[in-house]
């Protein structure tokens, strides 16, 4: 199968692309009190529009999408309004995407007939890695990660995180599905899933890193045994509009 990613910034954050999103996204744009989460948010919804347009031969302005959150569908108490993974509907049905944001990076992937989950974070060397891999980590991976060099063990840290929540956005889960539920193996190594101790795990997935530049770490989930053949693509052009 392919898998199609589209990267592009912030900093392609113009006013046209607000006439791109729905009500509810707008509304949650309009919430950003940050000017750099509103731009993230206004050019990844963007981009996700512009790309099933494309890939589906249809206006942009006519992709709508369902929102599904795995996570709540197992809980007694689900948040009443529609949030989770979208999933193109009406014209574009059949297609499947993922979108994610962090930084200077805005991501949105794209296959047709196999769910997907991407993931990019950028490295941030100012938060507390210990703890965060007490929260995240499985005890194997936190020796993995002990055995890295100082130096590389913030981005070591963001590579396990990128992978396993491109997993868990893949099904669905998000975070609900718990970070330390699913394992990787070292990020010295091409990504691998050695365990997902949740009783409806998937069957097969397929993992594999994307390159966002030094300063990220990024992955990509799809749940088939694979190969995927990825292809990387530059938004910039599609969101000028
Ligand atoms: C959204 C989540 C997947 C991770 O978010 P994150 O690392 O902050 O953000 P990313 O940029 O990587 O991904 C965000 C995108 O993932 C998508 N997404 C949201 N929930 C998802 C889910 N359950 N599965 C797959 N994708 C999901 C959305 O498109 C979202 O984009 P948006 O925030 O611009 O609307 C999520 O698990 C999370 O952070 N949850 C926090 C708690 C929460 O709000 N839970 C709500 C469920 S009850
Ligand atoms: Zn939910």
């Amino acid at each position: 199968m392919n898998c199609d990613v589209w990267w592009a910034g912030p900093g392609q954050a113009i006013d046209a692309l607000l006439g791109l999103l729905d009500d509810r996204e707008r509304e949650r744009h309009g919430r950003f009190r940050v000017q750099a989460d509103r731009d993230r948010y206004v050019v990844a919804h963007a981009l996700a529009r512009l790309t099933v347009a494309r890939a589906a031969g249809c206006d942009p302005r006519d992709v709508a999408f369902t929102l599904r959150c795995r996570g709540c569908e197992r809980r007694p108490d689900p948040r009443p309004e529609p949030h989770g993974k979208p999933r193109p509907a009406g014209t574009a049905e059949g297609l499947e995407i993922s979108i994610s944001h962090s930084g200077a990076r805005v991501v949105v992937a794209l296959a047709r007939g196999v769910e997907i989950g991407v993931d990019v974070e950028e490295v941030s060397g100012s938060r507390d890695i210990d703890g965060l891999a007490e929260y995240a980590l499985t005890d194997p991976e936190r020796a993995d990660l002990a055995a890295l060099p100082e130096a590389d063990r913030a981005a070591g840290f963001f590579g396990y995180w990128a992978r396993k929540e491109a997993l868990l956005k893949s099904t669905g889960d998000g975070l609900s599905g718990g970070l330390a539920n699913v394992a990787v193996n070292a990020p010295t190594e091409p990504a691998e899933v050695t365990a997902w101790n949740l009783p409806d795990a998937p069957e097969h997935v397929w993992l594999t890193d994307l390159d966002a530049g030094p300063a990220y770490r990024a992955a990509l989930a799809a749940l088939t045994p694979g190969p995927v053949a990825v292809t990387s693509h530059d938004g910039a052009q599609l969101l000028a509009l």
